[in-house]
């Protein structure tokens, strides 16, 4: 169901800046790292690999932070108990999340997400949080052209996604399509799709048309997330203030990473935006 099996891995360039010339090697790359850190247990000469997604809600700006290894990383509970509490809303632990299909918050790395254990630390909320405005980031889905052929049972539209100050979009949802757009067939049953785009600085939409099998539940909900070009630690450390509260909490969390694990964790910190809506 995707577009592209990539992985943003793109902190392991350190301060490169991205380019469209640089992109496809860092895929190509990114995979690599990516089926080395599943097929081989990590020991003490090699650095432990830990996903960080700091997530926010672009509609109700709630803030949340996703941590998973991708093996059984001995003392992970320990150290995610830690960072909750360093972290995290007052005596609320870290939650263990089951990870399946319909887990939106780990769509960035999806289908790699699959192989993920993860865990959940609520962020408390900062009453004095004002948005930006204008935001340095947007989301919008749409279904243009939409029409609905009762005789066939079907509903027709281009699914269209604007991704503005946001990259490595991914939307999901449930439904039976009979035709859509992309390289391979839809599978024939009512099932949950996950579409995900490899976007390039400077590209901010991207469609998608479906038909869809009647009848609906309604409108046709869909979760999107993605990553802020900004929001990306320590790819965008030099750019920092432009990541808003993503890249603040990095930046300390960077800090007491080091001090706490000594360098024996090297992790990825990505910030993403998402939400939900219905078209
Ligand atoms: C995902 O959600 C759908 C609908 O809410 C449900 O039918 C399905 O069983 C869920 N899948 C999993 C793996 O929990
Ligand atoms: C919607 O339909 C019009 C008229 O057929 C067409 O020109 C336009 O490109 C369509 N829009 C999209 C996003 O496909």
């Amino acid at each position: 169901y995707n577009l592209l099996l990539t992985l943003p891995f793109a902190h392991r360039f350190g301060h490169r800046v991205l380019s469209r010339s640089v992109v496809l090697a860092i895929l190509a790359t990114g995979i690599a790292i990516g089926i080395f850190s599943i097929r081989s247990p990590f020991d003490d000469m090699h650095q432990k690999r830990l996903f960080v997604l700091h997530h926010e809600n672009l509609q109700t700006h709630a803030q949340d932070l996703h941590i998973a290894a991708a093996d059984g990383a001995p003392g992970l509970e320990l150290l995610v108990a830690d960072i909750a509490k360093e972290f995290g809303v007052t005596d609320a632990p870290a939650s263990f999340i089951t990870m399946n299909d319909n887990n939106t918050d780990w769509n960035p790395l999806y289908p790699f997400s699959s192989f993920l254990s993860p865990y959940k630390v609520d962020l408390p909320s900062d009453p004095s949080f004002v948005p930006p405005s204008p935001p340095q980031e947007q989301f919008i889905i749409s279904a243009v052209n939409s029409t609905v052929d009762e005789a066939a049972g079907t509903r027709s539209f281009t699914l269209k996604v604007h991704h503005t100050g946001i990259i490595w979009t991914v939307i999901a949802f449930d439904a039976h399509v009979l035709k859509w757009t992309l390289d391979d067939s839809p599978p024939d049953e009512f099932a949950r799709h996950h579409i995900k785009e490899a976007s390039f600085y400077g590209e901010d939409t991207w469609s998608v048309d479906l038909t869809l099998k009647l009848p609906l539940t309604g409108l046709l909900k869909v979760d999107y997330i993605g990553i802020g070009e900004k929001r990306m630690w320590p790819g965008k450390k030099s750019e920092k203030a432009g990541g808003g509260r993503a890249m603040m909490l990095f930046e300390e969390f960077d800090r007491y990473l080091e001090e706490t694990t000594g360098g024996t964790v090297d992790a990825l910190l990505l910030g993403c935006v998402g939400g939900e809506t219905v078209i």
